[in-house]
């Protein structure tokens, strides 16, 4: 089968994260990796709070471009790049402690707007925020086209294909990065509440971003509301069939009124198993929380390489 590029970046990224040195930052950062309170999933929601609280007083993403007090925090983040969440925190501690003109990564906006006022923010707040920040997807500014992560509803897209695509593997790229992030960190069983918690949630600011409306479903779901009906259930059965045939995957798109409906395969790979696999690939605390959580589960048994579901996007004709 052949691969889109995109996919191939978020293979890329999730090696990436996993080569990370994360015992030296997990002894560096403890106060954060220790408390309880501060794994996910209860701290996602929790951490958007607070920004919302704290930084849009100045950071505010729906404050138009000629009124900005400070810069959007996603223009932070990105001048905030890093590649593991430990010198993410690290960063993000040093600056909100004592912001400072000899250590600022954006030193234009201090010419702009004036150094960041302080303000005291205890150690909680800061982890719980930096901790959103760096894992979630955050609100642009209707103007911002940044990296990638810029107004995409107003992209232009050749084809139909192309711009399903595009929001599937963008979605699959923040769910992914989210799902191996916690992993790494956390262990399976707390990367197993967070997708319990999290993928809807997530795939539906993904939706909202792109004004699309993005779903996951499968013929043998985890969670009930992610049942393939219909047109999808056809479509997982036709490519279960082109993989076995060993045929290229490309994507199914009908057009029912001034609506696109976008189907793509979910395949699995290695990570997928410690959740989805036969049951000697799954841990028994991670299998009996699976049990707990989803008394119906069917999701479970898979291999390497097979159809775990299609993304179901539907988005405006032209
Ligand atoms: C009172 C207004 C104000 C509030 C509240 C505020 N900021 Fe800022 N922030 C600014 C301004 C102005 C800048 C741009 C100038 C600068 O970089 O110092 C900035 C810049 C930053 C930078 C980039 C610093 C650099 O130069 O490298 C970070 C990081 C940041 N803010 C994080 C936050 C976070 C996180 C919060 C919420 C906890 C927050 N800010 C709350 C005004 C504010
Ligand atoms: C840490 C455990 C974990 C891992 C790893 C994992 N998943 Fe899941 N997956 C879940 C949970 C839990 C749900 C149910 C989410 C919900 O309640 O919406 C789920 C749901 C899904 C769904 C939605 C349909 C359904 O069954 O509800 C798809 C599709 C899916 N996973 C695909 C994958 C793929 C592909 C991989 C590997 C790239 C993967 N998952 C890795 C735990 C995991």
């Amino acid at each position: 089968m052949k691969l889109p590029h995109l996919f191939l970046i978020s293979i890329g990224l999730m090696f990436g994260l996993f080569a990370c040195d994360s015992a030296t930052d997990e002894e560096q950062y403890s106060s954060f990796f220790s408390n309880e309170e501060l794994s996910y999933p209860v701290n996602i929601e929790q951490g958007k709070k607070l920004m919302e609280n704290r930084c849009y007083v100045c950071h505010n993403p729906s404050i138009p471009k000629e009124q900005l007090i400070a810069p959007p925090l996603i223009q932070v983040k990105e001048a905030y790049h890093a590649e593991d969440f430990g010198h993410f925190l690290a960063d993000m501690k040093r600056w909100l402690n004592h912001p400072d003109t000899a250590y600022t990564k954006m030193p234009k906006s201090i010419e702009q707007f004036g150094l960041m006022p302080k303000q005291k923010y205890s150690e909680e707040t800061i982890d719980l925020i930096a901790n959103y920040m760096f894992r979630a997807q955050i609100e642009a500014p209707e103007w911002w086209s940044g990296n990638n992560q810029g107004n995409q509803a107003k992209e232009h897209f050749e084809t139909a294909e192309d711009q399903g695509l595009h929001y599937a593997m963008s979605t699959k790229r923040v769910l992914g990065m989210n799902l191996m992030g916690t992993i790494q960190k956390s262990g399976t069983l707390a990367a197993l509440e967070f997708c319990n918690v999290a993928a809807i949630p997530l795939t539906d600011s993904m939706s909202q971003k792109h004004q699309v409306y993005i779903q996951r479903v499968s013929d043998k779901p985890r969670n009930p509301n992610n049942r393939a009906t219909g047109k999808a259930l056809e479509w997982i059965e036709k490519f279960k069939n082109d993989f076995k045939i060993e045929k290229e995957v490309t994507p199914i798109t009908e057009r029912i009124d001034d609506k696109i409906h976008f189907y793509y395969p979910i395949e699995t790979n290695d990570m997928c198993l410690q959740c989805h696999g036969k049951s000697n690939a799954i841990s028994n605390d991670v299998a009996q929380q699976l049990a707990n959580l989803y008394p119906n589960d069917e999701a479970t048994g898979y291999e390497v390489n097979q159809v775990r579901g299609v993304w179901h996007i539907i988005f405006d004709a032209d």
